[in-house]
């Protein structure tokens, strides 16, 4: 299939480019069938033809592509349709799958507010080995409790600029929780649970401003993989070219886990710069494939959008 049918394409034909069914598909194809997937899977009004598109999307968790399937989880959490859930359950139990496609499919789990793993959830949030691991699935099991609460129906919180649905909502708005540093402070304090952490992370970037985006680079500092990657995700949300600095001495920090760079990548991809894409050029060939790939995905997708002026999501 030529690579400028995508637009026109049927379900069936998005299924077999994202799976790769010709074995001769970049892997940047694969992700604009994702995302035109995604789309389908999200109308509301015809559920079944959406509920086909989810099962295609989670056909991809047989491939190899680290970076694809944990953005097929991700796109799974999305659909804010529990039909989803079994595919990710599944993810998350196999750990012959990677630890960031794992993670992602806990996230989402999480996304989707769904009671029924809490169990599992709390089974992997005390007994997996991987820190990661434990960490999304308690965050999963917080955002699902807050969503189940009385505080979910009684909390100011701003609209957020984004879609997304997010692994915890921000803090409520008030005189407090507008201050910077305060909101710096719960950011960085190991001490404090994770989610409220994750809490104020996302009202900084709701908040949005300079200042903001500099007092979320702090959080590179902390010593989880997760909690980074996540401060990547948000600046590739935020696409702020303050944050360039911070996310360019992530990617080349080689000490740093393959999911955090590889964020950093899509980050600085998102930003688009005339300072970012030379750097992300200069990882088209790094030992660690995620960071390769989230650098050839991410150039590809640049290069696709200005050519097409078409809008892609943000990726995970
Ligand atoms: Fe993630
Ligand atoms: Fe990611």
């Amino acid at each position: 299939m030529s690579e400028i049918d995508i637009e026109s394409a049927s379900l069936e034909q998005l299924r077999d480019i994202l799976n790769n069914k010709t074995s001769n598909i970049t892997l940047a194809h694969r992700f604009r069938a994702l995302f035109n997937l995604k789309s389908i899977g999200k109308e509301d009004e015809d559920r079944t033809k959406a509920r086909k598109a989810i099962s295609y999307i989670a056909d991809a968790f047989a491939d190899d592509s680290e970076l694809l399937k944990h953005e097929v989880a991700y796109v799974l959490g999305q659909t804010k349709d529990l039909f989803a859930a079994p595919y990710l359950r599944d993810v998350l139990i196999d750990t012959n799958q990677q630890i960031m496609v794992r993670h992602e499919a806990a996230e989402a789990l999480g996304a989707l507010g769904d009671k029924e793993s809490l169990e599992l959830l709390q089974d992997y949030f005390v007994n997996d080995p991987a820190l990661e691991i434990r960490q999304t699935c308690e965050l999963a099991i917080e955002r699902i409790k807050w969503e189940n609460s009385e505080n979910f129906k009684t909390e100011k919180l701003e609209k957020s600029l984004y879609e997304s649905i997010d692994p915890a909502p921000p803090l409520v708005t008030d005189e407090n929780n507008s201050k910077i540093e305060k909101l710096q402070h719960i950011l960085n304090d190991q001490q404090k649970p994770l989610f409220e952490r994750y809490r104020a992370m996302f009202r900084l970037r709701d908040i949005g401003t300079d200042e903001a985006c500099l007092a979320l680079a702090t959080g590179f500092a902390d010593p989880s993989a997760l909690f980074k990657h996540e401060v990547a995700y948000v600046f590739g949300q935020l696409c702020n070219p303050v944050t360039v600095p911070s996310l360019i001495k992530v990617l080349k920090d080689e000490s740093e886990a393959g999911m955090v760079r590889h964020e950093a990548a899509e980050a600085l991809g998102s930003i688009a710069t005339d300072e970012c894409l030379p750097v992300l050029r200069s990882f088209l060939n790094d030992e660690e494939q995620v960071v390769r790939d989230s650098a050839i995905v991410a150039l590809d997708m640049y290069e696709y959008e200005n050519s097409n002026e078409l809008e892609y999501a943000t990726v995970k």
